[in-house]
């Protein structure tokens, strides 16, 4: 059987705001239709240069990305977000209408669609991020969290085959975030491919299927999240910790704990069927 052809190739990209600092440097990945993909690394590793490749708003010094075997730079912007949707880290590069109805349409009137499905979306995108009731607010009146959510709704709108998210939760609350990827895991079940960058790890062990640490422009580890988080030594290098409940397994590690637990149910599973531990208030 042929193997599957990627959605995105990345192939040795390389990449620099200036000549002599070279930020990306020889970045090969493949990524495939229907993946959740995390992008981790420490603060200026390169994650949102690299995320911005996928929608041409950067174009490779050398090597090449491709979407779907276009070459990015054969490719305008515009053109790329028909099937690239990027929801920036700050949402102010993003945001420009002066209502947030007209934010979310935008796109969508860009795709030349009909006025009353153009509705519709607007509607279900806004219903999606919690925001229906801020339809005509003005967008830079709503906290940073609220304006995050507008971006994350106008690139929802546009439903495009990949869904690109820099740091999606950065500004919301807890339960602003549960809510948002959420919203983001049901968009991979349905078969968009999703792509995000974040610091927070139980996100990543929550939603993502396979994780990439970038470590000063260059990719350290890349694989389903599971084994990635099983390598705490990797994940030291870029700073980054895996979440409490693997770090807990991982110090068990001599009591015959696996290390790369990723959940309280998967700890709690552990605890009370292999190892016979009784759990109760009141037994
Ligand atoms: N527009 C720019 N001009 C010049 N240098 C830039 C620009 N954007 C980013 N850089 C530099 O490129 C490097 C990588 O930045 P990038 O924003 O891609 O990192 P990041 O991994 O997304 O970081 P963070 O987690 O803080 O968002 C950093 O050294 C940063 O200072
Ligand atoms: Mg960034």
């Amino acid at each position: 059987m042929a193997a599957a052809k990627a959605q995105i190739t990345i192939d040795n990209l390389t990449y620099g705001y200036d000549r002599e600092h070279p930020v990306l440097k020889n970045i090969s990945l493949e990524i495939f239709k229907g993946e959740c993909v995390a992008i981790i690394g420490q603060n200026g590793a390169g994650k949102t240069t690299l995320a911005k490749h996928l929608n041409g708003l950067n174009k490779p010094a050398s090597g090449s990305v491709a979407i779907n075997g276009q070459d990015t730079r054969s490719l305008k912007v515009s053109a790329l977000s028909r099937t690239v949707g990027y929801v920036f880290q700050n949402p102010d590069h993003q945001i420009f209408h002066d209502a947030v109805g007209k934010e979310v349409a935008f796109g969508l009137k860009n795709f030349r669609l009909p006025a009353a499905e153009i509705e519709e979306r607007v509607s279900e995108a806004l219903a999606a991020v919690g925001l229906t009731e801020h339809y005509l607010s003005y967008p830079f009146n709503l906290s940073k969290g609220q304006r995050q959510r507008v971006a994350l709704a106008s690139v929802l709108a546009m439903r495009t085959e990949v869904i690109v998210l820099d740091e999606p939760t950065t500004g919301q609350d807890y339960k602003e975030s549960v809510q948002i990827m959420d919203m983001v895991g049901d968009l991979n079940k349905k078969g968009h491919t999703v792509i995000f960058i974040t610091h927070d790890m139980s996100l990543v062990a929550g939603y993502a299927g396979r994780a990439v640490v970038l470590c000063e422009g260059e990719i350290i580890a890349d694989g389903p999240v599971r084994s990635v988080f099983a390598r705490p030594e990797v994940l030291l290098k870029s700073y980054l910790s895996p979440p409490q409940i693997t770090a807990l397994a991982q110090s068990l590690n001599r009591h015959s704990f696996p290390p790369d637990v990723l959940s309280v149910a998967e700890m709690y599973g552990l605890l009370t069927e292999k190892r016979g531990v009784k759990i109760g208030c009141c037994s």
